[in-house]
């Protein structure tokens, strides 16, 4: 994999700003959901580093459970809407207020497929919270409750985001500068 830097054309969210937005949003969820539990609910692999920032600014008694999908017949860089289960969560949704914690709404497929099988499990509330919103490019309307940022439409990584499966490590969110990224064959 080439380095990171041969392609990153600009840093569109730092990590004090990272920092800083996932403690307003912990914040916010913390006063909305007072006398309640909650419990988070991660898509693999993207949202996990957002998952695990955001639960240690979260002051509710809080669960989380992990899923992961895959879309069929997409690249790697669209989605399909074509949305199976490849991992399904370890407990029942009954009853819970849940919040289902990902790392961008692109054309929404994704989130609207999943928000239609886990409303069929029967939680008691059932709200969604991305880091990304990557608004132009909607082709679905999803209800977003909580939004880390908007951003243009250019394909970013870092912070759980990937670029063909590297780099979800970086501490920021970068925009890939596609002329000077070489995918491998
Ligand atoms: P959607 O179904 O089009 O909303 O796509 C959502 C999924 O596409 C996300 O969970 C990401 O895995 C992926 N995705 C969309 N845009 C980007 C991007 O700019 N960088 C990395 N992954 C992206
Ligand atoms: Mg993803």
């Amino acid at each position: 994999m080439q380095d990171y830097r041969s392609f990153l054309s600009e840093v569109l969210v730092s990590r004090e700003q990272l920092q800083q937005r996932v403690a307003e949003l912990g914040k916010e969820i913390t006063h909305d959901y007072q006398g309640e539990d909650v419990l988070l609910i991660c898509i693999l692999r993207g949202g996990v580093l957002f998952l695990t920032d955001l639960i240690r600014e979260i002051d509710l008694p809080l669960e989380v459970d992990f899923m992961a999908v895959s879309s069929y017949g997409s690249g790697a860089r669209e989605s399909s809407g074509q949305v199976r289960i490849t991992l399904d969560l370890g407990n029942s949704l009954e009853g819970k207020n849940v919040i289902l914690v990902e790392d961008i709404v692109d054309s929404g497929r994704t989130i609207a497929s999943v928000l239609g099988m886990l409303a069929t499990r029967k939680p008691k509330s059932l709200v969604v919270c991305t880091l990304l919103d990557k608004a132009e490019r909607r082709e679905t309307e999803v209800p977003i409750r909580y939004r880390g940022f908007t951003i243009p439409n250019k394909f970013v990584f870092g912070y759980g985001l990937d670029i063909d499966e590297y780099y979800r490590n970086l501490p920021f969110i970068g925009v890939v500068d596609l002329e000077k990224y070489r995918p491998e064959e």
